[in-house]
């Protein structure tokens, strides 16, 4: 798939642009704080229908403005498809084909994007619940019914929480309410739980060899999905019903600890995602060139799952990280991109990007929330 056209109103530092892109590379260039990032942000919320580095929607929203807008025009399967978002600070409207779509997890993987940006090195080094939101929204854009499960899941977290701090703090002691919220609990939990396993195990199929290569064979990586719950069964087949059996017993015996904590201690949202190199967790040991390559791998590992499930190569966006990588990194990547990912890239000047990008490059230069196409990169300065 590709983003043929795209333009944005009252988004970030853009009062109106309008955009015509090509299939391969695009560059952004331009100085710090002239808004490189923010047309990035933008192709990523008109995918994602939630930027990569806010939760806060308002501000995505022009200041002095009260809405945001982001229209976009894919191709993919050999047919246009128009997408838009409108942000205001009361909500989303969303649409495909001019249709608005009522839930978000019916427009969101239409479009699919994987995100580079300095970020991400946060993936390895972050929190868990770094990680657990890149789980999220990864496996929602390829498989939008996962989103669906997710808000239902939370949905009972919270009442599930809110009924034992209830009972915490002895606002009630009838525990019946507790039993039936636990049926729907586990199932969730159970559903979210293997799907995320899943997905990881998928991820790492893909990581571990392009983790490999980029390491030049130096280093190995292993991926595993660290779940509170426990996923150990003795028939596979009927590993579903197994499983939350388990947990459901678990949670029988852990309910005291539950109710003196006020919490829900075992589930999807306690869970994480740990990256072994050499053995050793590169979260704890790894050198930051090591993290970096980690975090290269999964990003490009998503592409080829991305491909995988759908069919469709998904558009890559790469904020600020081209120059970060060596000559070497650079070249994997440009050799995992060629001709079929559509690939846009901000970066404040050329030096540092390989000449053999620039060259098959389309150049816009981004000034001050304006955004102009370049003719010509000059090339001597590098
Ligand atoms: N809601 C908003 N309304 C208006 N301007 C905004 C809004 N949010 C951010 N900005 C401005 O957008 C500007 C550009 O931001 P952006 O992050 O895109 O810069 P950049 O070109 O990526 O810079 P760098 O090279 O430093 O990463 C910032 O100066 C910021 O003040
Ligand atoms: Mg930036």
């Amino acid at each position: 798939m590709f983003l043929e056209k795209m333009s944005i109103d009252h988004f970030r530092n853009y009062d109106h642009a309008e955009l015509a892109f090509s299939q391969g590379v695009t560059l952004f260039l331009g100085q710090n704080a002239q808004g490189k990032t923010n047309v990035l942000e933008a192709i990523y919320t008109l995918a994602m229908a939630k930027s990569h580095r806010t939760s806060t929607d308002k501000d995505l929203i022009q200041w002095q403005h009260d809405y945001a807008k982001i229209e976009g025009r894919i191709h993919k399967r050999g047919q246009s498809l128009p997408m838009s978002l409108i942000v205001t600070s009361k909500g989303k409207k969303a649409k495909v084909n001019h249709l608005e779509q009522k839930r978000l997890s019916h427009y969101i993987g239409n479009l699919n994007v994987v995100m580079f940006a300095p970020e991400d090195l946060s993936l390895v080094k972050g929190s868990p619940s770094g990680r657990r939101r890149f789980i999220d929204m990864e496996l929602g854009q390829m498989l939008p019914v996962y989103l669906y499960d997710l808000t239902q899941f939370q949905r009972i977290l919270q009442q599930r929480n809110h009924y034992l701090k209830r009972l915490q703090t002895r606002k009630t002691t009838d525990t019946t309410m507790l039993d039936v919220l636990d049926e729907q609990y586990s199932e969730l939990a159970v559903k979210i739980t293997l799907k995320r396993r899943d997905f990881v195990e998928q991820l790492a199929g893909y990581a571990i060899p392009i983790h490999s290569q980029i390491s030049r064979e130096t280093e190995t990586l292993q991926i595993s999905y660290d779940s509170s719950v426990n996923l150990t069964v003795t028939n596979t087949a009927d590993e579903f019903n197994q499983v939350r059996e388990q947990l459901l017993e678990e949670l029988v015996q852990k309910r005291a600890r539950e109710i003196d904590r006020g919490l829900s201690l075992i589930g999807p949202h306690r869970d994480d995602l740990s990256f072994i190199v050499n053995e050793r967790n590169v979260q704890v040991f790894g050198s930051q060139g090591q993290q970096r390559t980690t975090a290269l791998a999964v990003k490009l590992a998503e592409i080829d799952l991305i491909f995988k499930e759908t069919n469709e190569y998904p558009l890559l966006l790469l904020d600020d990280v081209l120059s970060e990588l060596d000559g070497h990194r650079q070249t994997h990547l440009l050799n995992a991109i060629q001709g079929k990912v559509q690939t846009f890239v901000t970066a404040t000047g050329v030096e540092g990007i390989h000449h053999q990008t620039l060259a098959n490059a389309t150049c816009f230069n981004v000034d001050n929330g304006t955004i102009n196409r370049m003719d010509e990169v000059d090339n001597d300065d590098r």
